[in-house]
């Protein structure tokens, strides 16, 4: 006879089959590890009701057993009543499924700083199963393994034990502990856990301007962290409240200023505190003066750029704008306000400056003109007794007139 091996798990159903090639109608036989008869042919010999025939034939004999428990486990025997008694042995194997894991030794919360052991223990597998540990996802590799017996000799607890210090970091992340076993048609036991640290507050302030300016406002954010989150944050300047309610207001974490002046210069202090301690942190504001912009009076060139070339004039009088412009003020070309606007700046005065003199020199030009006509209308009619008579004896004629009449209109 010919038997095969046969794993199971517990609680499951084992087939146990027999087969010969040959056979002159001898009989076939499966019996128990305790030698007891379980199916003589297809006769059922032993009263269980987890026993059942699947097939008896001459060449074969397959029994089931249902819902094995580990005392199933052992040594089956088919045995084939020829002379002498020919017999195959098969081994059932039943495997114990590990326990739902559970984790202990967690307290919530946990100080930071302290040590942490956490314990995740699953009972019930055979053969021992396997334990190991992540921290949102990520395997943790330095861990203690403990296998132990049950009390029924057959099955296995085993723990393993996570050993760690308690870091802000870990504060939300989440611990698991994951079983595998053959049994478990590789989906795992996981247990989770998600931790609680509680830390001191530590804070920052943010700006909201890099350069604050006379006249602007600034919001300054006092970003912290802390476990349990630390509401609200304390705001003051030079070691005392803030002087100027009406301009200084803060909402939440925010802190603004608005129309800023030379007197807010000063150390505003953002203090965080919650119920494990407290930290602060400071900011030094220095109000700068209203830097020089020219940049408002942009509109105008694009206009008169057409006029621009008329006079040679033009040379010398950038000059002196752009000395005018360094002697105004030397910060606003060397700009804190960038090199680029100081460049736009100096170059829209110039276009600016060249432009008004061009419009003046114009002007002076067409108001000179105006004076040369009125002084040839006049040449000749000095001696005239009366205005009849200066029309008469003006060199200019009347047609003459009028054109330049026309003109000057
Ligand atoms: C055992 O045999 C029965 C009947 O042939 C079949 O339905 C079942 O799937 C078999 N079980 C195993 C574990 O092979
Ligand atoms: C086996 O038994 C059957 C009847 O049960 C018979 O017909 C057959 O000839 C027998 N075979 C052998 C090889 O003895
Ligand atoms: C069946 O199991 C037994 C005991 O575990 C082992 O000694 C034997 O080699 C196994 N046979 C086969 C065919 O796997
Ligand atoms: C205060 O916060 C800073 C970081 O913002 C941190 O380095 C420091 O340790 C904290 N102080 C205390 C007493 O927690
Ligand atoms: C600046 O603020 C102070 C008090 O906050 C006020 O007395 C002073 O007039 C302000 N100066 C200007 C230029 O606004
Ligand atoms: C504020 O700081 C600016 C820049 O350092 C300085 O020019 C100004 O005099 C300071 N004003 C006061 C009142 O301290």
């Amino acid at each position: 006879p010919l038997t095969q091996n046969v794993t199971v798990v517990e609680g499951g159903t084992a087939n146990l089959t027999c087969r010969v090639d040959q056979n002159d109608n001898t009989s076939l036989q499966w019996s128990n590890p305790a030698q007891q008869t379980l199916y003589f042919d297809d006769k059922k010999a032993l009263r269980d009701n987890r026993i059942e025939l699947v097939r008896a034939s001459w060449h074969e004999l397959s029994i089931s057993v249902s819902d094995v428990s580990l005392s199933d486990e052992g040594q089956y025997t088919c045995s084939l009543f020829t002379m002498p008694v020919k017999t195959s042995k098969a081994f059932l194997t039943v495997l114990g499924v590990p326990e739902k894991p559970q984790i202990s030794g967690f307290t919530s919360p946990v100080m930071e700083g302290e040590r942490m052991q956490l314990t995740c223990k699953t009972s019930g597998s055979k053969p021992a199963a396997d334990i190991r540990w992540f921290k949102n996802d990520k395997e943790i590799k330095d861990v203690k393994y403990l296998k132990e017996e049950d009390a029924n000799r057959r099955t296995f607890t085993v723990s393993s034990t996570l050993d760690f210090r308690a870091d802000r970091s870990d504060d939300g992340a989440v611990v698991s502990c994951r079983v595998d076993h053959e049994s478990l048609n590789s989906t795992p036991q996981i247990a989770r856990q998600v931790l609680e640290i509680h830390y001191t507050p530590s804070v920052k302030i943010i700006s909201s301007s890099s350069w604050p300016e006379e006249g602007q406002s600034i919001v300054l954010t006092c970003e912290s962290k802390g476990k349990p989150l630390p509401e609200p944050v304390l705001w003051t300047k030079d070691g005392g409240e803030l002087p100027d309610p009406e301009r200084m207001i803060v909402n939440g974490r925010d802190l603004r200023i608005s129309f800023l002046n030379k007197t807010d210069n000063g150390t505003y202090r953002c203090e965080a505190t919650n119920p494990i301690g407290q930290n602060s942190t400071e900011y030094v504001l220095i109000v700068h003066d209203v830097s020089n912009t020219l940049l408002p009076i942009i509109v105008i060139p694009s206009l008169t750029t057409a006029t621009v070339t008329t006079t040679v004039a033009l040379t010398t009088s950038t000059a002196t704008s752009a000395t005018a412009i360094n002697t105004r003020d030397p910060n606003a070309l060397a700009g804190q306000t960038g090199p680029d606007h100081a460049l736009i700046g100096g170059i829209v005065a110039v276009v600016v400056f060249v432009t008004l003199c061009s419009i003046i020199l114009l002007g002076r030009y067409l108001a000179r003109h105006k004076g040369t006509y009125l002084t040839n209308e006049a040449k000749g009619a000095e001696d005239a007794p009366d205005a009849d008579t200066a029309i008469i004896n003006a060199e200019g004629s009347q047609v003459n007139a009028e054109e330049k009449k026309e003109y000057f209109i």
